[in-house]
């Protein structure tokens, strides 16, 4: 009899577009979960990966997708036919990940999820979550009153980091790159459009800048921050790289503070899965597109052109 196949989308060289490809269904073994994926997250990290841009790069061929989410084929763990949510242990970077009709993952990389979750919502909520909480709470430590300006605020991280500083009890600002993400920063956020940053357009000195954005964007922000004030660095879609005037700096006095969620994962896991509570209630909100696994070509030229609004997810199901 032959051995059943699946579609999965497969990258054989960096700086292309995987490719779909039929290949057998992995056979369960020990230690592992196999799981007949529902969606996948399309992030600008699973882009780094495929253009062969980050710290950690798989072997190729390899299955791209650092989250996905789907239920339980057969597991020692997991009961059979329970949602799940797949991600961390490298996936996606060092073994193949989730861009995939089915996935045989460690054990280790499979949490449950609660029943009645929507499956998109489920694979794409932790790293903005996360993102949005470290950044406010772990790293900036944002205070009640505070100020804080929030760049890329339309974005996936973003939207939900004004959220999460204006929960915290903070005066948000958000900033966003183009005209038409104007409507898409969440309440209460003032906003402003990147262009126009100054410091009469926020209102005066911010305490806090968290950045998604990187480059130009970044640059711009820093003059805005009071004495002793805090910049959380999250992303680099606008650029990864500015320049620093070191006298400028020292005399500004603010802390750049990277924001990294692979180290602070643990840390901020049992408050970013209460947020997805938040999320499948509407208390709190993040947009989802979706595209079919034929159409990662459109998927992914929305999100590397910032046209995207919210999480870009593949249906696989
Ligand atoms: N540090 C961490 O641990 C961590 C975790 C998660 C994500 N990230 C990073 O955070 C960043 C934001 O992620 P996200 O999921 O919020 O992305 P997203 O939803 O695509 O939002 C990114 C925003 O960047 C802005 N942008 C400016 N210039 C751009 C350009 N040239 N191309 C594309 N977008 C541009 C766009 O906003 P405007 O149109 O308003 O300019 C866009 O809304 C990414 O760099 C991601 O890798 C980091």
């Amino acid at each position: 009899m032959s051995h059943p196949t699946s579609q999965s989308l497969v990258l054989e060289e960096f700086g292309t577009l995987p490719r779909l490809v039929e290949r057998p269904v992995p056979e369960p073994r020990p230690g592992h979960t196999l799981v007949r994926m529902k969606s996948a997250a399309v992030s600008h990290l699973d882009l780094n990966v495929v253009d062969g841009k980050f710290g950690i790069l798989p072997d190729l061929p390899s299955i791209p997708g650092t989250a996905g989410s789907g239920t339980v084929v057969a597991s020692d763990v997991h009961p059979e036919g329970s949602l799940v949510l797949l991600r961390g242990k490298a996936l996606g970077m060092r073994r193949d990940g989730a861009w995939s009709e089915y996935a045989l993952v460690p054990d280790a990389a499979v949490e449950a999820v609660p029943e009645g979750t929507d499956p998109a919502m489920a694979c794409c909520y932790f790293s903005p979550a996360g993102t949005a909480w470290a950044s406010v709470h772990a790293v900036a430590d944002v205070q009640p009153g505070e100020r804080v300006l929030v760049t890329g605020a339309a974005g996936a991280v973003g939207a939900l980091t004004v959220q999460v500083a204006a929960r915290a009890g903070a005066e948000v600002i958000g900033v966003v790159g183009r005209p038409a993400k104007l409507p898409h920063v969440p309440a209460p956020a003032k906003v402003v459009l990147a262009a126009d940053l100054s410091a009469d357009a926020v209102g005066g000195p911010v305490d806090v800048v968290i950045d998604t954005v990187g480059g130009p964007v970044l640059r711009d922000s820093l003059p805005l921050v009071r004495p002793r004030g805090r910049v959380a660095l999250v992303g680099y879609t606008a650029g990864r790289e500015f320049t620093v005037d070191l006298a400028d700096f020292l005399l500004a006095d603010v802390s750049l503070l990277p924001v990294n969620l692979m180290t602070r994962g643990k840390e901020v896991a049992a408050d970013t899965r209460r947020m997805l509570g938040d999320l499948t209630s509407g208390e709190l909100t993040l947009p989802i597109e979706h595209h079919r696994i034929d159409g990662l070509a459109e998927a992914v030229a929305r999100l590397r052109s910032g046209e995207a609004i919210g999480k870009v997810v593949l249906d696989l199901a």
